[in-house]
């Protein structure tokens, strides 16, 4: 499997390591805290059984210590078999009698030594309490109950009976069963971290597809689609995700790429239809006439390429968010009215009449160079498709304002009214050789760029009744927002 190395991201621990190593951790620490409250347990447990069969001994000791008719003492181990005698030795071959100042009375025939024992326990025991506690004998940790035998008669007021077992099978108990936990704990933490090295490193595998694929895919390359295999619902989405990113990429970069080729073509050909004419008329002398038909023609051409590339630079503003409006309080009547006026010549030369419908004043607050701009392209394509008339309408809808152009000439003709307004769209009537109703295809674009850079919108539409209507809906709240 092959890792990613994309430049810029700081080496770190794998998914797969530290989740192996979390898991780990965490059984780890459970199985820890299991082995230590089970050791507890068992030695609390082991402790009072232990307790529980001195005390038993130590009674049924103490109460047959004096049962002869003088009074004498005696341990009953002497009249046990001697079979009965082994399962009982590990209890009762540490048992002696003292009386209160520390002599020794009576001694379990097994030892060959006294038990140790403790002032202190042997005069609280010879005053009538039970007393436990642990000591070393012979090598080895025992547990000791000091009983008092007082209730065997005066005689016996202060004696006090010692029975003591060795802890060292209860030790050895307690230690193996820790160290069973303790190995258990070791396998158990290994094996969880290869299982989830493992399930992790499966998990993760479709990511590792994913990447490679994606890493593979550049900017000449968008039209490929990540293939990974991805077989839950998860990775299924992401990759769904990242094939959808790439869609649109793809459809932006094509949008890009066909932009920038019509821009240069539009700017070319002009340029190269200039200098042909210029070549032709250097090629010999000429009358001050013909000079001035080709600088005319020149202007012509100059004023149309200007006109072109403030178009693009617009466009490119636009494609950047920093196509701002600058608005102003204006009145829109009187502004529609001037562009009307200023279309006039146009209009009466194809015999079209322009028809202004507007309030006598009607103050907005937007950019008045902007709603220029956008009346005169749609009144300039409308006289060029209108049969008779051109109506330009504005009114106010909420606080936003509404320009319609309406003309009764063919129509939309059936295409989509969105791709209208794509860049450099013409329809191939507009494309007709002699260029007379011909434009660059982007004073569309340029109308909508406008108007949402007003936080409004541009569409249009073939009326029932035939023709076109363009409504360009502008919003004063940018413009409020601004002179607040
Ligand atoms: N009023 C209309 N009636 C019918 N078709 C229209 C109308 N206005 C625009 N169109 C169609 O929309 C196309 C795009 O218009 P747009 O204004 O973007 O470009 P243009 O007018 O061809 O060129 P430019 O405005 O850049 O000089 C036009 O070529 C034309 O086919
Ligand atoms: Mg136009």
């Amino acid at each position: 499997m092959t890792t990613a190395h994309v430049s810029g991201i700081e080496p770190g621990a794998s998914f797969r390591s530290r989740l192996a190593l979390r898991a780990t951790v965490t059984v780890t620490a459970g199985l820890s805290l299991l082995c230590v409250a089970t050791g507890l347990a068992l030695s609390a447990f082991l402790d009072r059984e232990i307790d529980a069969a001195i005390l038993s001994i130590a009674a049924i000791q103490a109460a047959s210590l004096a049962d002869g008719p003088s009074g004498e003492m005696h341990f009953h181990e002497w009249d046990l078999t001697p079979e009965e005698a082994v399962s009982v030795q590990d209890l009762v071959q540490y048992a002696q009698v003292w009386d209160e100042t520390g002599t020794s009375l009576l001694r379990s025939q097994y030892m060959t030594s006294d038990l140790p024992v403790d002032p202190e326990s042997l005069a609280r025991a010879s005053a009538g309490d039970l007393v436990w506690s642990r000591q070393e004998f012979g090598g080895a940790r025992v547990r000791t109950l000091f009983y008092p035998l007082a209730r065997l008669g005066a005689k016996h007021s202060t004696h006090v009976l010692q029975v003591a077992a060795p802890l060292t099978q209860r030790n050895a108990i307690v230690r193996s069963a820790v160290l069973f936990f303790c190995v258990l704990t070791v396998l158990l933490a290994v094996a969880t971290y290869m299982g989830s090295w493992w399930l992790a490193g499966s998990a993760v595998r479709p990511i590792h597809a994913v990447i490679d694929q994606a890493e593979e895919i550049g900017a000449r390359s968008l039209d490929r689609r990540i293939q990974a295999f991805a077989d839950t619902r998860e990775y299924r989405r992401l990759v769904q995700v990242l094939n959808t990113m790439l869609g649109r990429l793809q459809a932006g970069f094509d949008a890009q790429r066909r932009f920038t080729a019509d821009a240069s073509h539009e700017l070319r050909s002009p340029l190269t239809a200039m200098r042909g004419e210029i070549e032709v008329a250097l090629r010999r002398d000429r009358e001050p006439e013909e000079y001035r038909e080709v600088l005319n023609s020149t202007l012509e051409e100059v004023a149309r390429l200007s006109r072109t590339s403030e178009e693009l630079l617009t466009l490119a503003r636009s494609d950047s968010q920093t196509l701002v409006p600058a608005p102003t309080e204006v009145d829109a009547s009187d502004r529609v009215r001037r562009i009307a006026e200023r279309l006039e010549g146009t209009a009466d030369a194809r015999g079209i009449s322009l028809v202004v419908d507007a309030p006598a004043a009607m103050y907005v607050t937007i950019d008045p160079e902007m709603l220029d701009r956008i009346t005169w392209n749609l009144v300039a394509n409308a006289l060029r498709h209108a049969a008779s008339v051109v109506s330009i309408g504005i009114s106010m809808e909420a606080s936003d304002l509404v320009l319609v152009v309406r003309d009764d000439g063919p129509g939309l003709r059936g295409v989509d009214p969105e791709s209208l307004f794509e860049r450099f769209y013409r329809s191939d009537e507009a494309r007709t050789p002699d260029g007379s109703i011909g434009g660059t295809g982007l004073g569309l674009s340029i109308v909508r760029a406008l108007a949402e850079s007003h936080g409004g919108s541009a569409r249009g539409t073939t009326r029932a009744e035939g023709g076109a209507e363009f409504t360009v809906r502008l919003s004063q709240t940018l413009g409020a927002a601004r002179r607040a």
